[in-house]
């Protein structure tokens, strides 16, 4: 059956001393307890080597935030997944709202991320969702569906298997608007659905989907008490250690 996760999303956050310090305190503070959850921490690219050598990896996992959608090569500044993996590193976040929005990442990109991703023996934490004009418009679900199936649907089952979705409605990420438990919940029956009609049932059942925008202290318990929010990937909440714990201890 699928996994609960919490992910943090650090984003452009975090001298390397102070990632290093939060990942620490993390790994004190999961060290004598088992959650009911696995836990990622997504950190920028040049603290991964660091962060992984500093905590116990099999206790939380390591995410980078991106990797190119090119193996090797010419491409300065880009990082490739083979290099991610390198650092230790198991999963990547791939199509954050973020990167679609100010860094241009299409479907077509993401579909070759993807794959890099998964050669290299990581798992992508892959991102979907709608504008506010989107949903206002009524067109959520078309939207979500066709960036599953354009970036997704052309992987077998068995890679499918590996992928981690996250839906992220881009009108609650960063701006204190979270979806409702209702709203969550719709939506993430919708993907699995939609899943399920590609891929089968067992599939689309052990797929964890985890619910992102605004997701706190606060607010994870209802929203992971939902039977299809398999847990959370969390921003400005996993900045802090403490708050990222109580998200934790949610489950
Ligand atoms: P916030 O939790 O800060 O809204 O960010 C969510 C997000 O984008 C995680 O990837």
């Amino acid at each position: 059956m699928r996994k609960n996760i919490v992910a943090g999303n650090w984003k452009m956050n975090k001298t390397l001393q102070e990632g290093l310090a939060l990942a620490t305190e993390l790994n004190a503070a999961l060290a004598n307890v088992t959650p009911n959850c696995d836990v990622v921490i997504g950190t920028p690219f040049i603290h991964l080597a660091s962060i992984t050598a500093a905590i116990d990896t099999n206790k939380i996992g390591v995410a980078a935030e991106n990797c190119a959608d090119k193996k090797s090569g010419a491409y300065t500044g880009e990082v490739s997944a083979e290099m991610v993996a390198s650092t230790g590193a198991k999963y990547v976040i791939l199509g954050h709202s973020e990167r679609r929005a100010y860094y241009g990442e299409t479907s077509a990109i993401l579909k070759d991320k993807v794959a890099l991703a998964l050669e290299n023996g990581l798992t992508p934490i892959f991102c979907i969702g709608e504008v506010l004009e989107e949903r206002e418009a009524g067109k959520h679900f078309d939207v979500v569906k066709t960036q599953i199936e354009e970036a997704l649907f052309n992987l077998s089952a068995e890679d499918f298997g590996k992928i981690i979705l996250a839906y992220e409605p881009v009108w609650a990420i960063g701006t204190g608007k979270t979806a409702t438990p209702e709203q969550a919940q719709e939506m993430h029956a919708f993907i699995r659905k939609t899943i399920a009609d590609k891929y089968g049932k067992e599939v689309a059942d052990n797929t964890s989907i985890l619910y992102g925008g605004s997701c706190n202290a606060g607010n994870a318990k209802e929203l992971f008490s939902n039977p299809d929010v398999d847990g959370g990937l969390i921003g400005g909440a996993s900045l802090k250690a403490d708050s990222f714990m109580t998200i934790i201890n949610a489950f």
